[in-house]
């Protein structure tokens, strides 16, 4: 069975003190590692030092946002896989949703990115999702597989091996409306066949894909208990505890 994945994405939010904080609540939550649910937290980017020393000896995960393809250089502004390793982090999330369409990140330099990571040694989050007016004209699947494609073009068998896929559609991030559980199933269920179909089924059913999007406390479970639904990419609920916990309680639940 596919373990569960709760990640939040703190996105532009928090400050040190409020972030270490939240990293603090978190790791007393996470003490020691369950074989059924990995908890993981993506703080910006001045915050990865502190928030992994509040994290140090508990089973909290440490993801940044984003990365920048090129080895350390003259890159102004850009962050390099090697100093995400450097700060202590196992994931980077890459393709969000709000790279792609306030960043204008295209699918190529997503690309770049996803296999930069993979050859440093971080696991990948790709996001994928679509539009409201692309659902509204039933390109959901067309979408997803344009992204699936550009972002793992040339990534071997092996290198996905490290990767997680996360379906948020763009109408729901921040926006109070979730998908409902059979939105979220079947373009999940879509994704896993594209899986099959570029790698083979030993591999795709291996692969954990999350659901992200106005995900919270009272919907959380019935998202979590679709058969492919492997974890959720939480923003807004994943800024304080008290929204975060029942995420994954709930997770916690449905492993039982
Ligand atoms: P919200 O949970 O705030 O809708 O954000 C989802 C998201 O974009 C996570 O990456």
């Amino acid at each position: 069975m596919r373990k569960f994945l709760v990640a939040g994405n703190w996105k532009m939010n928090t400050n040190r003190q409020s972030g270490v904080a939240l990293a603090a609540e978190m790791a007393a939550v996470a003490k020691t590692g369950e074989p059924g649910v990995e908890v993981l937290v993506c703080p910006p980017y001045p915050y990865l030092l502190p928030v992994a020393d509040a994290l140090k000896g508990s089973a909290v995960s440490l993801g940044a946002q984003d990365v920048y393809f090129e080895a350390p250089g003259a890159f102004t502004g850009a962050v390099a896989v090697e100093m995400l390793k450097d700060c202590g982090c196992q994931y980077v999330i890459l393709g969000h949703s709000e790279r792609r369409h306030v960043m204008g990140e295209t699918d190529e330099v997503i690309n770049r990115k996803v296999r930069a990571a993979l050859r440093g040694g971080l696991k990948v989050i790709l996001c994928v999702g679509e539009l409201l007016k692309e659902r509204e004209g039933g390109l959901t699947e067309k979408v997803l597989d344009t992204q699936m494609q550009g972002g793992l073009a040339d990534v071997s068998e092996q290198d996905a091996g490290q990767i997680v896929i996360a379906y948020e559609p763009v109408w729901a991030i921040g926006t109070g409306v979730t998908a409902t559980p059979e939105q979220a199933e079947s373009a999940h269920e879509h994704l896993r066949k594209w899986l099959t179909s570029r790698y083979n089924a030993t591999f795709s059913g291996q692969m954990q894909i999350l659901y992200g999007g106005s995900v919270k406390a009272d919907n959380a479970e019935s998202l979590l208990g679709q058969s492919n639904v492997d974890g959720a990419l939480v923003g807004g609920a994943s800024l304080k505890a008290a929204s975060f916990v029942p995420i994954i309680e709930a997770a916690r639940k449905l492993w039982k």
